[in-house]
């Protein structure tokens, strides 16, 4: 079929590739074996036996010349690293924040602040949950509450900014349990588990105003944060014109602490920071990193590592990567729109979301309809993505039973700068057909579940 004359110029990547990695397409018989033996689970396959990664895209960006020439000036002495002193700039630069202290990657900084901040019996809303994020609020003591929007559990709902807090949600937590036992609120931006889904400036000015009136503290999630100022530059009214590194600033600026795991924005392979204005904060977690990290120059990172993500934060602001970034997402997942496979709208920021519940409705929730969706979908093409559902939430600490969320999702996670638009219609593709064959899937039930975080290692086996 000839191809269509265009109507409009086409935007692209502002880079080209210079190295290449080879990658291997398997049978369906040998991946039907593979995932058997994985247990179901895509966490569990060898990387060798993928053909298109999806799973992440945390730590699997590709770094650009710039970065790997950083890593040759890593200056590996034990403290005072001058590759910190950057690493420093840049964040105090771009996002905001005066104090900052490396962490091997996002939970390490959420394990300090959680153990700094929490006491037991506290309360810490949070506009969704992440799985790591409310893992170490619960270690600490803590009690996560959902505060986000109804709109964020309906995956066909089109808000602009699902990432919103219901203000309302949260002043009733207030009221019932006192502003004395909320050590602060965590806001993510953008909002993983809910598909991607920005927060806007104004909702994020209106909760300042609202924790200024209780003496609430506000702790960014930031991990995604240059995606979710893509998002405002894009849909908020007065926004257009604004660069993204002058969006982030301003969202920043209403939060007093972030936590990051610069595995994701930031272009790196393994790094993060926990940085904050609030000068006590910082000695008590420049102490606590020396513990559980390393010394508070290196936070369990190398020189060379500090390096890359300095140039990755000035790297990932620039308005013409985050375009082709977060466009190439939106282009796998417009296709998917147009073939009508259910998938979480509008689409997000790093990731297209599968809907599993409406795909495959047959399947009841205590089966794992989200794992199935995954497993079928590395059988079908060798494509690896990431359940997003009823086994991430994990079980209630207090009644031990599942929590079942209302998004039960398959989450098709796009690395930064790796893949090409062709990978993308391979993709596509491939859900498409799984979806159309949705009819003969079938559930999966445990045969090992781990205590903590157990969507990384547990088992399953066919209904
Ligand atoms: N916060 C968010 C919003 C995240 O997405 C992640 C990690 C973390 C914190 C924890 O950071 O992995 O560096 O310790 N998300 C990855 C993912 C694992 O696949 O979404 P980490």
């Amino acid at each position: 079929m000839p191809y269509p004359k265009p109507t409009r110029r086409s935007w692209a990547e502002p880079w080209k590739v210079k190295v290449v990695e080879p990658i291997r397409m398997t049978t369906r018989e040998y991946r039907e074996k593979c995932i058997a033996e994985a247990g179901y689970n895509t966490f569990l396959l060898r990387s060798e036996d993928v053909y298109i990664d999806l799973l992440t895209d945390s730590g699997t960006s590709a770094m650009s010349d710039n970065q790997w020439a950083g890593m040759m000036l890593g200056d590996e002495a034990y403290a005072g690293s001058r590759n910190f002193y950057h690493l420093w700039e840049a964040v105090t630069e771009y996002y905001g924040y005066q104090y900052v202290v490396p962490t091997h990657q996002g939970r390490g900084a959420e394990h300090i602040i959680s153990q700094i901040m929490i006491k037991e019996g506290d309360y810490v809303p949070g506009n969704m949950y992440f799985t790591t994020t409310r893992l170490h609020q619960e270690l600490a003591g803590g009690t996560f509450v959902d505060v986000i929007i109804d709109e964020a559990h309906d995956p066909a709902n089109e808000h602009p900014f699902k990432g919103d807090v219901d203000l309302d949600k949260l002043q009733k937590l207030i009221d019932e349990v006192g502003a004395d036992k909320i050590p602060y609120v965590a806001v993510a931006g953008t909002v993983n588990m809910a598909g991607g889904q920005p927060q806007s400036m104004a909702n994020m000015r209106a909760l300042r105003r609202l924790c200024d009136q209780h003496h609430i503290p506000i702790v960014l999630d930031a991990t995604r944060a240059v995606e979710n100022a893509y998002f405002i530059q894009q849909r908020e009214a007065g926004y257009r014109d604004k660069k993204i590194a002058e969006i982030l600033k301003e969202y920043c600026s209403y939060t007093d602490s972030c936590t990051m795991s610069a595995k994701k924005d930031t272009l790196v392979n393994i790094g993060g920071w926990l940085a904050t204005n609030d000068e006590g904060l910082f000695e008590e977690a420049r102490n606590m990193v020396v513990v559980y990290e390393g010394l508070h120059t290196y936070g369990g990172l190398a020189g060379r590592d500090m390096e890359a993500m300095a140039r990755g934060i000035v790297e990932s602001v620039d308005d013409d990567h985050i375009r082709a970034r977060v466009g190439q997402v939106e282009y796998l997942g417009q296709h998917l729109i147009d073939w009508g496979v259910p998938v979480v709208r509008p689409i997000g920021g790093h990731a297209v979301f599968l809907d599993a519940r409406a795909i495959y409705e047959h399947i009841p929730q205590d089966q794992f309809p989200a794992q199935a969706l995954a497993a079928d979908l590395y059988i079908d093409s060798g494509v690896r993505s990431m359940e997003r559902g009823v086994v991430s939430a994990g079980r209630d600490p207090k009644t031990g039973d599942h929590r079942y969320p209302k998004l039960e999702l398959v989450r098709l996670t796009i690395p930064r700068r790796v893949y090409t638009q062709a990978h993308m219609d391979v993709v596509a593709e491939s859900a498409l057909e799984v979806y159309e064959k949705r009819e003969q899937a079938r559930g999966l039930r445990f045969v090992y579940e781990p205590k903590y975080l157990r969507f990384f290692q547990a088992r399953f086996e066919r209904v």
